[in-house]
């Protein structure tokens, strides 16, 4: 069971942790909607596919952080002649060659990863009410031990959605605690201002401009910690609720970008957070 170390320090942190059963996914659709959306995590314990498992029963790589462990990274790629890169997105035969040397088991490496993905996406499909395929995948299999990272919301270009599921045995443990408009609140003075000074250069908001400057602001602030276990998965729109990885193992990371025509207009506008984020910004600047 994931455990939750919540830090009591922490009273203007608002993101709460829905724990659903797999089963009761169909008939909670709208609480998962509706708790995704607002910035919530929804936490399935214990999540299966209909897949052998077994598959993923390999030691990860070693850490491989190209711009923080250069030596060691260019060491590794040379090691497994492929790109970082490669490695992280492992649907390549190649990459899923690192893993398994023999062809076959490399290739049933693949196959799970391309079911596993499109198990996920049906979930969202089904949550979200959303029409055909994504217009693109973003899923990044992280078959590497990963270290502690800075507090962060991500950043995306198009509208995603978002799901993380721990293939370790060893726990994968979460700082987590913030919303962006927990943020807001918090550092009103310091967005007012950047929104002040930015106004001047004929600003145009968007994630991708706002998020790294929040990022900024949030970097070193206190978190609560979650552990996940093996197989949890969690549904978390990580562009809006902030986050930190403190340490984990094999994990995928589903990412599913739909075209804006393909969901609903309660969708669209639940995940449009620069809308709401220029309307937290008219809200503290008057
Ligand atoms: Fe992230």
């Amino acid at each position: 069971m994931a455990k939750l170390l919540k830090n009591s320090k922490l009273e203007d942190a608002s993101v709460k942790i829905l724990k659903i059963r797999q089963d009761e996914i169909r008939s909670k659709r709208s609480l998962i909607l509706e708790n995704y959306l607002s910035g919530n995590i929804i936490l399935i314990e214990n999540f299966k596919i209909p897949v052998d498992l077994e598959v993923f029963n390999f030691t990860s790589l070693p850490s491989i952080l190209p711009k923080l462990d250069a030596p060691r990274g260019s060491a590794l790629e040379k090691k497994y002649t492929l790109s970082y890169k490669s490695i992280t997105k492992p649907f390549t035969k190649n990459a899923a060659r690192v893993i398994y040397k023999d062809e076959k088991k490399a290739q049933e490496l693949t196959s799970v990863m391309t079911l596993c993905e499109e198990y996920v996406c049906n979930i969202f499909r089904l949550i979200f009410s959303l029409e055909g395929r994504p217009d693109s995948y973003g899923t990044t299999w992280r078959f590497t031990n990963t270290k502690k990272q800075n507090y962060h919301f991500d950043i995306y270009s198009g509208k995603c959605f978002r799901a993380f599921w721990n293939l370790s045995s060893n726990p994968r443990s979460w700082g987590f605690g913030y919303k962006i408009e927990d943020v807001f609140k918090r550092y009103k003075d310091r967005i007012n201002s950047f929104v002040q000074k930015t106004k001047e250069v004929d600003f145009k908001l968007t994630q991708e401009n706002f998020n790294p400057f929040l990022n900024s602001l949030i970097e070193d602030c206190p978190t609560h910690i979650v552990k996940y276990e093996q197989y949890d998965l969690w549904l978390c729109d990580s562009v809006k609720v902030a986050h930190q990885i403190i340490g984990g193992d094999k994990l995928a990371a589903f990412t599913y970008i739909f075209d804006d025509n393909k969901m609903p207009e309660n969708v669209y506008s639940g995940l449009n957070y620069v809308d709401n984020i220029s309307s937290l910004i008219k809200s503290i600047a008057t």
